[in-house]
């Protein structure tokens, strides 16, 4: 349990992210940094552990990106672990309505960003032959709504990231972690409405429904999985690979919800 990893947690201020960086405060003796635009009151008191540094930047920005190596440098001379959280929906649109801008940021955010994070931590991570974990999404492959053309499809360009990472790399591992549909920011409009019309009808009343049945799971449950994953507490043994955070993690087989997306 006790772990002096020094790992930074992009996007670890909001959601799953946040839960991550908490869980390797209260349950570790990990050094983390956290890098994301927004950061929730919540972490404030983690402060007074000496175990965390936060950056507030932006992920897609270069400047930014620097900033937080100089803090990873400085803070914790080094890094085991690189774990990605950012990622956003984008627009909810189907191609005909859809803004180029828009677009255009939903791939700075959920594709570029996280390989230009990885770029930028590769030369540290090859010397502690440390470990890279990115929180992509089943619905890169196997499951596709109306008006989610933005966020499947960039997330099918991140797995496919992933498992090219780790065939270049020999001295790096790369895990790919699928979360369950998990209560945050992410799936609240939608259960709103706001994208009935868009969305089929059909698609709209599932999340309703899951939402209605308490099935929507705890931002904890992927959170705790992929902070043992950061912090070594669980035996990997493959890749490149995504998976379910639950398939890492047998710990929490039992505890997810019925839905998958
Ligand atoms: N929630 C789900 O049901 C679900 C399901 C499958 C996969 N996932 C994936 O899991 C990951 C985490 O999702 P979540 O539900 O925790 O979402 P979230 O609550 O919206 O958190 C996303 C995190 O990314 C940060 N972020 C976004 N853009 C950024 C940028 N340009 N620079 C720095 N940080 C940025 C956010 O900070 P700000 O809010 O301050 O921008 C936040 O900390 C995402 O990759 C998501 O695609 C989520």
């Amino acid at each position: 349990m006790a772990s002096g990893r020094r790992i930074l947690v992009v996007g670890g201020g909001l959601g799953i992210g946040q839960k991550v960086t908490q869980y390797l405060l209260q349950h570790h003796t990990a050094k983390v940094v956290v890098f994301g635009l927004h950061v929730a009151p919540e972490l404030g008191p983690l402060a007074s552990t000496g175990r965390l540094h936060i950056v507030q930047g932006d992920a897609t920005s270069d400047a930014a990106r620097a900033q937080a190596r100089e803090a990873v440098l400085e803070f914790m001379g080094g890094i085991d672990t690189l774990v990605i959280t950012v990622g956003v929906m984008g627009e909810i649109q189907r191609l005909g309505g859809m803004s180029s801008v828009k677009l255009l940021q939903t791939y700075s955010i959920n594709v570029f960003a996280p390989m230009l994070m990885c770029q930028t931590f590769l030369p540290e991570l090859r010397k502690t032959r440390g470990d890279i974990i990115i929180l992509s999404s089943t619905v890169d492959k196997n499951v596709k709504y109306a008006g989610w053309i933005q966020y499947c499809s960039s997330k099918a360009a991140l797995t496919r990231f992933i498992q090219v990472l780790a065939h270049e790399e020999s001295d790096v591992k790369v895990h790919g972690v699928y979360p369950g549909l998990t209560k945050t920011t992410m799936p609240a409009e939608i259960i709103a409405g706001k994208f009935t019309g868009i969305m089929t009808d059909d698609e709209v009343q599932k999340f309703r429904n899951w939402d209605k049945l308490g099935e929507i799971e705890p931002p904890e449950w992927c959170a705790n999985a992929v902070a043992k994953l950061a912090a070594r507490d669980i035996p990997v043994w493959t890749n490149g690979v995504c998976r379910y955070y639950y398939e890492y993690d047998p710990d929490c087989r039992n505890l997810r919800g019925s839905a998958q997306l």
